[in-house]
């Protein structure tokens, strides 16, 4: 990562550019996190597509972002758009790329957001595991197949949100490569999510910055940037324990702030990863406040194992054999060869 200095002080909403023009994807749109963004983004003009699971919520999404817009008075005619994608089944990453693609022959930015902590189910649908499939595998396929549409626009960005529990995440390439469950059984027997959340983050981080010099090796002007956005008061909370949730409610939010701040504060850190011109392919960005937890967004620290280049090209590596997702980078400069042209 480029350690330049903190990154502007107190970059907040006043800093997003204008964004008319731009071709913005956003997974898990219609709550949290991935709502707050997407508001935001056509807030300032982009043409966002929210990718998302439960079409009836994504819809539901746009009408309040649209009217958030009229209301506002900014860009009435936001171009807001739905699609439906289950990252916990390969075929819907597949179906929604294809249908993206036919819509959009270039794109500004994917903003790699759905996840989930501690799902019910255990496994996605083709049977891995369900923490790592959605937060992970899930992603690394959709980031795949949209590759070609985001190379094609230049300084195109694919986000990455992560999260300060990367740093007690583990990853094991070698389980991965066993299809499922990639971390041992207790992922078959319901409880996947305690340590599989962890490890599928700090598997999203690694994935950002092999992206990165992937895309840099074959100078792309496509960069990869990752974020975390602190602790935020979102849906993923009905995933915690009972006493962890408690102190997640609005109600205990005056005491908490320090700690927990909103969807809306958290989604800042993501947003200036997608949207700050200075920003740079493989930094990552988080609030600056205690832990990480809270605050403006400024540059994050990433785990040891984060940056063990070695592990990321393991995981690379495995990811492509069991979604079958090959990410097809040519050197963008390099003339077409004689066999080409045959
Ligand atoms: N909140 C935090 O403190 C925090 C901290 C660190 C990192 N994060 C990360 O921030 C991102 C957004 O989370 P959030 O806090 O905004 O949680 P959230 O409110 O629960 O939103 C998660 C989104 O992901 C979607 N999703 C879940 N499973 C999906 C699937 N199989 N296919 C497609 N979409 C799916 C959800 O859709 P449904 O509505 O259909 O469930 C929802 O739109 C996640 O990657 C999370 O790990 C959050």
């Amino acid at each position: 990562m480029h350690r330049r200095d903190r990154g502007t002080p107190g970059w907040g909403l006043a800093d997003l550019p204008d964004l008319r023009g731009r071709r913005v994807v956003v997974t898990g749109a219609d709550a949290g996190i991935g709502f707050q963004m997407s508001r935001m983004l056509a807030g300032r003009g982009a043409t966002v597509v929210l990718a998302c699971r439960d079409l009836p919520l994504a819809r539901q999404a746009a009408g309040r972002i649209r009217a958030d817009i009229a209301a506002a008075g900014r860009h009435p005619v936001a171009d807001i758009r739905v699609q439906h994608l289950d990252l916990a089944a390969l075929a819907s990453v597949h179906a929604a790329a294809e249908q993206i693609r036919a819509e959009h022959p270039a794109l500004d930015l994917l903003i790699n957001n759905a996840g989930v902590m501690r799902p019910t189910e255990s496994t996605t649908e083709d049977g891995f595991d369900r923490t790592l499939g959605v937060n992970y595998l899930g992603r690394f396929a959709l980031t795949g197949l949209l590759l070609d549409r985001l190379l094609v626009s230049p300084g195109s960005r694919v986000i990455v949100l992560s999260s300060l529990a990367h740093h007690v995440g583990r990853i094991d390439p070698v389980g991965l490569a066993a299809g499922c469950p990639p971390f041992g059984p207790a992922s078959v027997s319901g409880s996947t999510g305690r340590r599989q959340y962890p490890a599928s983050k700090l598997a999203m981080l690694m994935f950002a910055f092999e992206l990165q010099r992937r895309l840099a090796a074959v100078g792309a002007s496509t960069i990869a940037v990752a974020a975390h956005p602190g602790v935020a008061r979102t849906g993923l909370a009905r995933e915690l324990p009972a006493v962890m949730r408690a102190f997640m409610t609005d109600q205990m939010s005056p005491v908490m702030s320090w700690l927990i701040h909103s969807a809306q504060a958290g989604a800042l850190a993501p947003l200036r990863a997608a949207v700050d011109p200075t920003a740079r392919g493989g930094e990552y960005y988080g609030p600056d406040g205690l832990f990480g937890a809270t605050g403006a967004p400024a540059f994050a620290r990433a785990g040891r194992a984060a940056r063990d280049r070695a592990g990321q090209r393991l995981l690379w590596a495995e990811s492509e054999r069991v979604t079958g997702v090959r990410y097809l980078l040519r050197p963008a400069t390099v003339p077409p060869s004689t066999a080409d042209l045959m």
